[in-house]
């Protein structure tokens, strides 16, 4: 088993970045947005994160070019049917990832190997709409995609262990260091990030720090790289409060539980710094303002 070309589903925070580095580790790459505008709008910002590399001087002009010659976009699930591995990163809810398995599973041969990049669903769920559980893992990255060094590696009760350690393999061909996680909602990671975000926003709604003061706090006081709240507009709220339900639903624990602000917030259309809005307001993308609440 080698892979070689890789599709991805998705175009968004996650996805446009997850096609940056396998085009980035010399794979052949096709990444598929639902619409053309949106394929437009991922491919920039692989193209602005590129052009930046070069600026820096860690990737030649040439090198970009073969990179951007490795990578193509589409609209066309159909264009992912020869790939030896699909990655997912669409929305963070079951029924939408199972339909595009339930699709991908007919489209592929059996030998592709299917992974989610699922934040909190477990992959068993997922696969579960697929005939190859076998051949389906977790493959969970991390925002900034291009920039963090990990990626969890999630195995499920029927994943062939093969497999498995070829996904693991694959995961340091990209430059990240793989770890092994098993199939609990959150894997490794959120079980323990997902909570400590949450709380933040509990401490914000009891009124113990203003959002600034918090995010503060936790930058200069812990050395944490960004705060609380510039952390959950970076990763999404909408996302965020959809890996809470999950995560609530399979554990029954309060700290899981996504705060009323929170779901008020996303009702609202407030996702973060991808819509604009969140916790701080990004009209100016380089001075944003911390919402009053
Ligand atoms: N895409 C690509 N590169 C990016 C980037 C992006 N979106 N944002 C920043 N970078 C690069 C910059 O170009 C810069 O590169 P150089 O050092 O080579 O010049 C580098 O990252 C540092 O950027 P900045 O100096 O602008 O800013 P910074 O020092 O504050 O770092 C950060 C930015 C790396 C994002 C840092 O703030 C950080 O690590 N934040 C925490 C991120 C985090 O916790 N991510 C995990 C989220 S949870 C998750 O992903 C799981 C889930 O399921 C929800
Ligand atoms: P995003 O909002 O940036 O992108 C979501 C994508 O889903 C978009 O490309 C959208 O077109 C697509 N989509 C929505 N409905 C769809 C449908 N019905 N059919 C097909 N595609 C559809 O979200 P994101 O942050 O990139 O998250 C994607 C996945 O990655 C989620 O499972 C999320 O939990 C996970 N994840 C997110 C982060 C993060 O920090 N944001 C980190 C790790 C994992």
């Amino acid at each position: 088993m080698a892979i070689q070309k890789v599709g991805v589903v998705g175009c968004g925070l996650m996805g446009s970045g997850i096609a940056q580095v396998c085009a980035q580790a010399g794979f052949t790459t096709v990444v598929r947005e639902v619409s053309a505008e949106l394929v437009e709008k991922g491919l920039k910002g692989i193209e602005k994160n590129l052009a930046r590399l070069v600026e820096k001087g860690t990737l030649t002009e040439a090198a970009k070019g073969e990179v951007r010659g490795r990578l193509k976009g589409t609209t066309s699930l159909d264009d992912l049917k020869d790939c030896d591995l699909i990655v997912e990163a669409i929305i963070e809810q079951l029924p939408v990832k199972r339909e595009l398995f339930g699709a991908l599973d007919k489209l592929c041969p059996p030998e592709t190997v299917f992974a989610s990049n699922t934040s909190s669903l477990t992959i068993t769920e997922i696969a579960a709409a697929t005939k190859r559980p076998q051949r389906f893992v977790g493959l969970h990255f991390f925002n900034p995609v291009p920039v963090m060094k990990l990626v969890e590696v999630v195995k499920t009760i029927s994943t062939d262990p093969a497999v498995y350690e070829e996904m693991v393999r694959f995961g340091a061909k990209l430059g990240k260091t793989p770890v092994r996680a098993s199939d609990s909602g959150g894997f490794i990671v959120n079980r323990l990030l997902v909570p400590y975000l949450l709380d933040a926003i509990r401490a914000l709604e009891e009124g113990v720090g203003s959002v600034v003061d918090i995010d503060n706090s936790m930058k200069l006081g812990c050395g944490y790289p960004m705060g609380p709240f510039t952390l959950l507009d970076f990763v999404g709220l909408d996302t965020t409060y959809y890996i809470s339900q999950i995560m609530f639903e399979e554990f029954k624990e309060k700290r899981f539980a996504a705060p009323p602000l929170l779901k008020r917030m996303v009702l609202a259309g407030w996702n973060g710094k991808k819509s604009g809005r969140g916790f701080y307001d990004y009209s100016d993308p380089a001075n944003p303002k911390p919402i009053q609440f």
